[in-house]
């Protein structure tokens, strides 16, 4: 039996780049889209031909800005994915999009095409938020962007950034609550990080942006948990919340390490073949990648067999982030050494008695304690 697949499609690029983004993400003045879209199709053919028939259960257009492409590169996209894989009958197709006008006015042929669900970039229902973001909407057209969202898909997310320089609780508490009364059944609400080669690194460095620090940082993740199960949105993940059944099926499959494929400028995956788990990357700039692909039939850099203590950190680093927390009969097939083997058992009994992490015989799972802290947690854990 061929395990089932997710798979990620990667668009490398954006109107202008946000300060705070690290992404695989360019500007270009000028872009072949016909170019671009031959290039994911051909990689897309190439990987299927090595990954064989297997059950579709996800696929997702990331990036980058993928509500700049043109809806018949993703219908085509879609298209050929189905024909080559077996996509489930309840299969989930998402497709990041940015609350531009320009974009907004494609969602219906995005819906054409097959994608049946959009998680949106709102980051900020403040003008003046945006504005410190680099980004190109305001919180009026981020709204008429959901609310056109709303009426064509079946399934919408969206995404806040939080933990902004200066941000007051009381303040993020009631961005919230006007964002929370706007989603439907999942958000995703991210602390602002500071990410190596941005433009918000230097600024943070020279001392111009400064973060809250991390009690204020852990004091806003407790109340925006508090207020989104308030509304019945839980913490299925460390940022990410839904009611139950809406989790975001794509990245659960990461989360629980399952197999997913890599297509585009950048991508990674992670596939079984045979018995080994690959780690698989594509280059990175969107050009170089697509004359590879166009020599080779896709365009790889180096590919590699994770080893059992690799895979086995992996899992831990993914799984402890669900409130599901990790299976352990999955993880020993997965990985091919047990819980035991693969984390310090020190740390653990010390994490157990300080209600950080709870085991029991089948599960280890992060609690609210841990989740907070799970960075320096992962770090003193993992062999
Ligand atoms: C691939 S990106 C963006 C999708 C889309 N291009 C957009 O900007 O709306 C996915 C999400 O990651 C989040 N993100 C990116 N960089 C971040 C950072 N440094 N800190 C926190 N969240 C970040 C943003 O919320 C963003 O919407
Ligand atoms: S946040 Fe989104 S729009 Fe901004 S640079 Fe990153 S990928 Fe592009």
């Amino acid at each position: 039996m061929l395990s089932p697949l997710a798979l990620y499609i990667h668009w490398p690029f954006c109107l202008s780049k946000c300060p705070y983004c690290d992404f695989n993400s360019h500007v270009r003045e000028r872009l072949d889209q016909a170019r671009f879209r031959a290039a994911l199709r051909a990689e897309l053919a190439w990987e299927a031909a090595r990954l064989g028939p297997r059950r579709l259960t996800s696929i997702f257009f990331g990036g980058g800005t993928p509500s700049l492409m043109e809806p018949e590169t993703v219908a085509a996209l879609i298209a050929d994915a189905q024909q080559f894989f077996r996509p489930e009958p309840d299969i989930e197709i998402t497709l990041e999009a940015n609350p531009t006008s320009v974009e907004a006015a494609r969602l219906a042929d995005f819906r054409a095409a097959g994608v049946n669900r959009i998680s949106m970039g709102i980051q900020s229902l403040r003008d003046d938020a945006l504005a410190a973001l680099g980004r190109q909407h305001s919180a009026s057209q981020a709204r008429a962007a959901l609310e056109t969202a709303r009426a064509i898909f079946p399934r919408i997310s969206f995404d806040l950034i939080y933990a902004r320089p200066n941000q007051a609780l009381a303040d993020w508490r009631a961005e919230l609550r006007e964002a929370l009364a706007l989603a439907a059944d999942h958000l995703s609400l991210y602390q602002l990080t500071i990410e190596p080669g941005t433009a918000f690194e230097a600024q943070a460095r020279s001392g111009a942006l400064v973060l809250p620090d991390p009690d204020d940082a852990a004091d806003l993740y407790t109340a925006t948990a508090d207020e989104a199960e308030t509304f019945g949105l839980l913490p299925y993940e460390i940022s990410n919340y839904a009611r139950p059944g809406s989790e975001s099926r794509h990245n659960l499959a990461y989360w629980r390490y399952r197999d997913y494929a890599g297509i585009g400028p950048g991508a990674h995956g992670r596939v079984g073949i045979g018995d080994q788990l690959l780690a698989t990357r594509r280059h990175r700039a969107p050009e170089p990648w697509a004359e590879r692909v166009e020599a080779n039939g896709h365009g790889s850099t180096e590919e590699f067999a994770l080893s059992p203590e690799i895979r086995a950190r992996e899992a831990l680093l993914m799984g402890l982030r669900l409130a599901e927390g990790i299976d352990l009969a999955a993880f020993a097939g997965r990985t091919g050494q047990t819980l035991h083997e693969s984390i310090d058992a020190d740390t653990l009994a010390r994490a157990i008695e300080e209600d950080y992490l709870e085991l029991t015989a089948t599960t280890l799972r992060a609690l609210p304690e841990g989740r907070l802290r799970l960075d320096s947690l992962l770090a003193a854990l993992v062999l």
